[in-house]
Order: C-alpha cells, then sequence, then structure tokens
C-alpha cells in the first residue's frame, strides 16, 4: 500500500508512518505549509483541514512565520530561516516557485527553483513502512553558469508543531565522563539552540529533540521526536513564536558556516527523521529503538558479544605477555571477543607519542600482532583492536614526513589536545591514507573488531585549499563516512565499535556505519544508570555498550558490589573491563556465572523492547524491563538507591505484561499474576544495604503449566 497520498487539486500531500500522518501543502504562495503531524489521517481527511480558517496577515505579523516545512528567508518572514543564501549581487531574499513533484510508494520529492537566480531545491522525504519515522532531506542546486551562490543554511528539516496547549522541550546534555543527562523543560518563546560547533557530534548536546504539551509522562502522551543522522557541527533551533506556534529545524552546522556552490554543483543535507508517537516517553524511545534496528543498523539481528577491554587494566602500560595473560582469563570467564585497547604501536608508551604510526611496537610486539591474535583466536575468542586513525602526535612519523596534513592555520597555533592533532580527512589525499593504513592493518592480520576512537574536537579550521568558505567541517564528515563505509564493505566480517572520548560522537550517521557505542568513558555504575536512561532515550540497548569495571570505581573511588557493577552493565552489550590479572579465583568464578546468566539473558537484552521503570538520580528505586518480540519471557535489572529505616523495599510494578496470564520467576520458582505484577508489582528479594540490585527472569506460564502450581502472587517479605 502505498505510504504517501496525494490531493492534486489541493496540491496536498499526505505521508502516512505507521499510526501518524505528516501533511503538507503548497499554498498559492507557492510556499510549502505544513498543515498537521499527528494522528492519521486519510486523503479525504487530510483536504478537509483547507477549511479551518488560517491566520490572518495583520501588521507586523505573517501568516506564513513558523509553520513552514520549508523556510526559506525572504520577504516579510522573519522567523528561523532553515534556508539561507546569498546570491552573487548581494541578495539574500529567496523567492522559490513550486515546480513539481515526484512520487513513489514511499518517497516523495517536492522541487523549487527561485523566480529569477538559478537555484532549484528539492524537499525529499521518505516514509519507512511499519515506522512512524519520516526522513526528511534537502537538495540545493546551482543550475547556472557564472558566479558562486553562498549558502549561509540549509537544514535538513524543519518539523511544525501542530497548536498544543503548552510546549515542552527534552534533549540530553552533557560533558566527557558524564553524557547523555536528560532535560526536561519548558519551551521558552524565542530561539532555543542546541548544537556542537567541536566538528564531532559532541559529549555536550546530542542531535536529537523531543516536544511534548508538557503533560506526557514515561507511559502516557504524545511526543514529537526529531534526530539528525550527523555527526560533526549541528544545530537543532527549536523556535516558539508569539503566536504560540512552534517548529524544530535541525540541520549540520552551527552558526556561520557557509558553503559556495560552483554553477551545476549541488549540496545534499544529511538526513533528519521526525516521528509522531503516543504511549508517552517510553512509547517514543521504543519507535526510535525499532527504526534504529530496522533502518539504520546494518546487523541488527546479530547478537553482540561479550568483550572485554584491556584499557581499565593496563592504561599504557602494554606488552604481549600480559596481554595474553588477560586473554586466559577473559576466556575462562567466558569472553568471546577480546580487545587490546591503545598502546599497542608506534612509540605509544603515553599519550604523547605515536598517534599515526600504525604499526605495532617493535619493543612491545617485536613479531608484529599475529602472535597475540593467534593466541586469543586459539582460545576460541575473536580478537578487537583500538584504533584513533583520524589523529598524528607530533612526536610522530606521520607528523614529522607530513606536518601539513593536520587541519591548522598560518600563522596561528595548532592547538593540541590530550597532546595530538587531528588530521584533515576533508584533504583527499590524506582520507586516501587513513583508509589505506586501517585497510592494510586488516589486511596483514585477522582482526575481527576495531574500536575506531575520536578524542579531540576540531581547532583552527579554515577554507579548504583554494575553496574560500567553510566546506572543511562537512568534508571531513562526508570523507570520514566515506573511509568506514569502504572498510565494511571490503571487510565484510569485521565489527566497529564507535568511541569519541566514550559518548563524544553519538549519532545516527555513526550508527549507520558503526555496530556499538561506547556510551562514556566513566564506568561508576551508579552514574552509569544515568548515562544509560539518556542514552536509551533515542539509541537501543543493543548498541550501548557497558563494562564490569573495579570497585572502587577509578573515576569517582565509589565502591560498588560486584553484582550491582554487574547488572548495570548487563543492561546493555555486557563487557568487562577489570584487571584479570589481579582478581582472586573467587571473583573469577562469580564473573563467570554472571556472564553465562547474561548470555542466556542477552537475546532478551539486545532484541527485547525496553521499558524504563522510574528516573536513576530522581527516584530511589528503578529498573529497566526488557520483554521478549513474543512477550513470553521478560528480563527485569533493578535498581534501589538507598532504603529508609521502617519502610518495606517497595515493590516493583512491571509494564507490558498480560493481567490474564501468571508469570514465573526462572531463578526461585515463585510465580505471579500478571495482574498483581502490574498493579501492585514484583517483589524484589534485594540484597541488605544501599545500592542493591537485581537480575529476575520471568517466564509466562503455558497452559499445560497454568494446573500445577500454587499461586502466591504476593510480596511474602516482612
Ligand atoms: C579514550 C577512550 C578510552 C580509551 C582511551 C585510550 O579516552 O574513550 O576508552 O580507549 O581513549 O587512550
Amino acid at each position: 500500500m502505498p505510504l504517501i497520498a496525494h490531493a492534486r487539486e489541493h496540491r496536498l500531500w499526505v505521508l502516512t508512518a505507521a499510526d501518524s500522518s505528516y501533511v503538507l501543502r503548497v499554498g498559492d504562495d507557492d510556499l510549502l505549509y505544513s498543515l498537521h503531524w499527528g494522528r492519521a489521517l486519510t486523503v479525504e481527511q487530510a483536504v478537509s483541514l483547507l477549511e479551518y480558517p488560517p491566520a490572518r496577515s495583520r501588521s507586523c505579523e505573517v501568516p506564513s512565520d513558523g509553520v513552514l516545512d520549508l523556510s526559506p528567508a525572504g520577504q516579510a518572514r522573519y522567523g528561523h530561516a532553515g534556508l539561507q543564501v546569498r546570491f552573487a549581487d548581494g541578495a539574500r531574499d529567496l523567492d522559490l516557485r513550486y515546480t513539481r513533484h515526484r512520487l513513489t510508494d514511499d518517497e516523495l520529492v517536492l522541487s523549487f527553483e527561485d523566480s529569477f537566480f538559478p537555484l532549484t531545491v528539492e524537499a525529499i522525504y521518505r516514509v519507512r513502512a511499519g515506522s512512524p519515522a519520516i526522513e526528511r532531506h534537502l537538495t540545493v542546486r546551482h543550475t547556472g553558469s557564472e558566479t558562486p551562490i553562498e549558502v549561509v543554511r540549509a537544514d535538513s528539516a524543519t518539523w511544525v508543531l501542530p497548536e498544543l496547549p503548552d510546549y515542552r522541550l527534552s534533549h540530553a546534555y552533557g560533558q566527557w565522563n558524564g553524557e547523555g543527562r536528560l532535560q526536561r523543560a519548558p519551551l521558552a518563546h524565542g530561539e532555543t539552540a542546541l548544537g556542537s560547533r567541536r566538528g564531532v557530534t559532541s559529549h555536550h548536546a546530542n542531535p536529537w529533540a523531543m516536544i511534548d504539551d508538557g503533560t506526557a509522562s514515561e507511559d502516557q502522551g504524545a511526543v514529537y521526536g526529531t534526530a539528525l543522522a550527523w555527526s560533526g557541527n549541528w544545530q537543532i533551533l527549536a523556535q516558539r513564536m508569539p503566536s504560540d506556534r512552534v517548529s524544530l529545524s535541525l540541520g549540520s552546522g552551527h552558526g556561520a558556516e557557509s558553503r559556495l556552490l560552483e554553477p551545476g554543483e549541488e549540496l545534499s543535507t544529511p538526513v533528519s527523521v521526525g516521528m509522531y508517537t503516543e504511549g508517552g516517553f517510553g512509547g517514543a524511545s521504543r519507535a526510535w529503538h525499532e527504526y534504529v534496528r530496522a533502518h539504520v543498523l546494518k546487523h541488527p539481528l546479530e547478537l553482540r558479544p561479550v568483550l572485554y577491554n584491556s584499557w581499565e587494566a593496563t592504561g599504557f602500560e602494554v606488552s604481549l605477555n600480559a596481554q595474553m595473560a588477560l586473554a586466559d582469563r577473559a576466556a575462562q570467564i567466558g569472553v568471546e571477543l577480546f580487545v587490546m585497547d591503545d598502546g599497542w604501536f608506534g612509540r605509544r608508551v603515553d599519550d604523547t607519542a605515536g598517534l599515526g604510526d600504525w604499526a605495532p611496537n617493535p619493543e612491545r610486539f617485536p613479531d608484529g600482532l599475529r602472535p597475540l591474535i593467534k593466541h586469543v583466536h586459539g582460545l576460541g575468542m575473536k580478537f578487537g583492536l583500538w584504533v584513533e586513525p583520524e589523529m598524528a602526535n607530533p612526536d610522530s612519523d606521520l607528523y614529522r614526513a607530513h606536518p601539513d596534513w593536520i587541519i591548522h592555520r598560518p600563522h596561528r597555533h595548532r592547538t593540541r589536545i590530550r597532546g595530538q592533532h587531528v588530521l584533515n580527512l576533508a584533504r583527499p589525499a590524506v582520507a586516501a591514507w587513513v583508509h589505506a593504513t586501517i585497510d592494510r592493518l586488516l589486511r596483514d592480520n585477522e582482526i575481527d573488531f576495531l574500536k575506531w576512537d575520536m578524542n579531540r574536537p576540531l581547532t583552527e579550521v579554515g577554507p579548504l585549499d583554494e575553496r574560500a568558505d567553510d566546506r572543511l567541517w562537512s568534508a571531513y564528515v562526508e570523507n570520514l563516512y566515506t573511509i568506514l563505509d569502504r572498510l565494511r564493505a571490503d571487510h565484510r566480517a569485521l565489527r566497529i565499535e564507535n568511541c569519541s572520548s566514550g559518548g563524544g560522537r553519538v549519532d545516527l550517521g555513526m550508527l549507520v556505519r558503526t555496530d556499538q557505542v561506547w556510551p562514556s568513558d566513566n564506568t561508576d555504575a551508579v552514574d552509569r544508570l544515568e548515562i544509560q536512561h539518556g542514552y536509551t532515550q533515542v539509541y537501543p540497548a543493543q548498541t550501548m555498550g557497558a563494562w564490569i569495571t573495579a570497585s572502587p570505581n577509578p573515576w569517582t573511588g565509589r565502591e560498588s558490589p560486584l553484582d550491582q557493577r554487574f547488572h548495570v552493565a548487563a543492561a546493555g552489550v555486557l563487557g568487562v573491563g577489570l584487571d584479570l590479572a589481579a582478581c582472586d579465583e573467587a571473583e573469577l568464578s562469580r564473573l563467570g556465572t554472571l556472564i553465562a546468566r547474561y548470555k542466556v539473558l542477552r537475546p532478551l537484552i539486545q532484541h527485547g523492547t525496553q521499558y524504563r521503570l522510574g528516573t536513576p538520580g530522581r527516584d530511589a528505586l528503578t529498573a529497566v524491563q526488557y520483554v521478549a518480540s513474543d512477550e513470553s519471557e521478560i528480563v527485569v535489572l533493578a535498581f534501589l538507591r538507598s532504603r529508609r529505616f521502617g519502610r518495606a523495599d517497595p515493590a516493583l510494578p512491571l509494564r507490558a505484561l498480560d493481567p490474564r496470564a501468571r508469570y514465573r520467576e526462572a531463578d526461585s520458582g515463585r510465580v505471579h499474576h500478571g495482574a498483581v505484577l502490574l498493579a501492585r508489582g514484583l517483589p524484589l528479594d534485594l540484597p541488605t544495604g544501599d545500592q542493591a540490585s537485581t537480575m529476575i527472569h520471568l517466564r509466562r506460564l503455558g497452559p499445560d503449566e497454568e494446573e500445577q502450581f500454587a499461586p502466591i502472587g504476593v510480596n511474602p517479605s516482612p
């Protein structure tokens, strides 16, 4: 069934995405209006929207301000313009005329051209069957033969919200070691800008934003979600007009970042995704998770292996023997993928040298990486390797040979961050070198997995070669994407973890090209609950790496029981970052038991549907619940921050159960009524003390089992 319908005589289109519709109309003024975003409408129903009285033009107020899906600068519009240019004579007004549309079952292209200047614009929409997601991007083309046209801003999409009683903005902010902090606050009148000027997505904000009317909860209410699939500078501009109309405009670039379009040249923006969902913020997140699985990830059905990473164990003290000893112990506890982190190459004995020299350190690995890889494979594990290919230390053979390959400007100091510079991937020769170097590393060694890191933002960015514009920012990201795409095409078994000092480059653009994410360097179990809460607002658990590391935690000094560290890490793609050489037999044995348990429940966690119960940092009791796609199994990871004297431990009301069914706890054999688990909650046998946690696996009873037990269904604890 076509997902897009057209009412030709009204120049109106209805995009139907799952249970929602997005309605577009070209007005008599040739501008593209968003007429509706929300519950599904048929074409006939959508056409009836034209009978509603339009906002009237009054002195100083223009009805199109704030309600255009394609919002070009010009005329008497003074709100945020998603498309801004400067023509050769200095004119900044666009006068776009609708020319035609192209329609397939799931794609709509609306074309416009300027009434005088040689510029065409295409607004391109794609609806994904079964998902509420609508993808939108823009192409801008110089169709003339003379002077260039400057594109000052080209947003991927401007999502227009319907009139709501009020507007609340949800987004994530953060910092290194504290990514994904969820912020939810009334949307101020005026313009609220979220974004990054760092050349990478950044730890500080993440390119998604959601709007609700202020009443949605985790479980109920309509949510309008938007995201941008881009890994460089970006901006989300939330605009609340005095008329109380609201739009979210998402695009690459933050601030002044212009592109000169030469005659015949075309600019294509990254994709922005918008989705309307009901079912609260939890429902919105589940729709995003499904979208990422179905349309973003390349290998969504693969279970991610349990990995070991050596970073927190060894730092830069890397040697063949120590890595082999760690690998022996990792295999003993059931790890499936052994990853050697930083410190294996060049003269990389600390963070001042070696980046750029991607050959094994001859003192540490005199016979190259093969002996270690053979050892790891011999233990039945896959082998992974840390790389940071976009960088050079001044103390490297690469930098000595090519000091001009880094991003820099004449007459400006070359800013070092973590002792390193960024290679200018925007230059084709440098990008080709990066690709060839990693390609060779992969061809020469049986590497199954790369942890692809990027540990500093860009500085001293200027024009690229002879082009006097700001294209370096976007060319950097485009060439990075090409490198990753080529490596993945040529090394089909390779899997990649996306890291940027933890979660500095987490976005849909990178998720197209990588399989999992290292969301934060912060491995403290308590902090991590909040980070994971923020991460899963948009991105699914099967992409969320999480390690069990040492207690006291190296970052926070906080002590946490091993089981709690496991329960936090088991909420995503489980990994271990402990110094296994320092673990005693009892710890190793417990780790083995916990990892074996994770492997049993992994399909549920990685491929199930996720429900967040409570908000870490706010509520004493929080949990994540995963439900199998056939709803027959459930796993709950529950965390009680602290107890209060005189109060019984709270029970945990679950979600998405059949109230008529009964559920058996796999470990204790206790049986519960679904209705009671929903209404009163799951009794939690938590260990004593603060920071208590548990993992409970429930199985729905089949009809033949129903007769064989005496149900309990209430909390038996005193
Ligand atoms: C970054 C990463 C860490 C680790 C170090 C190695 O900080 O986020 O996980 O790989 O680099 O230098």
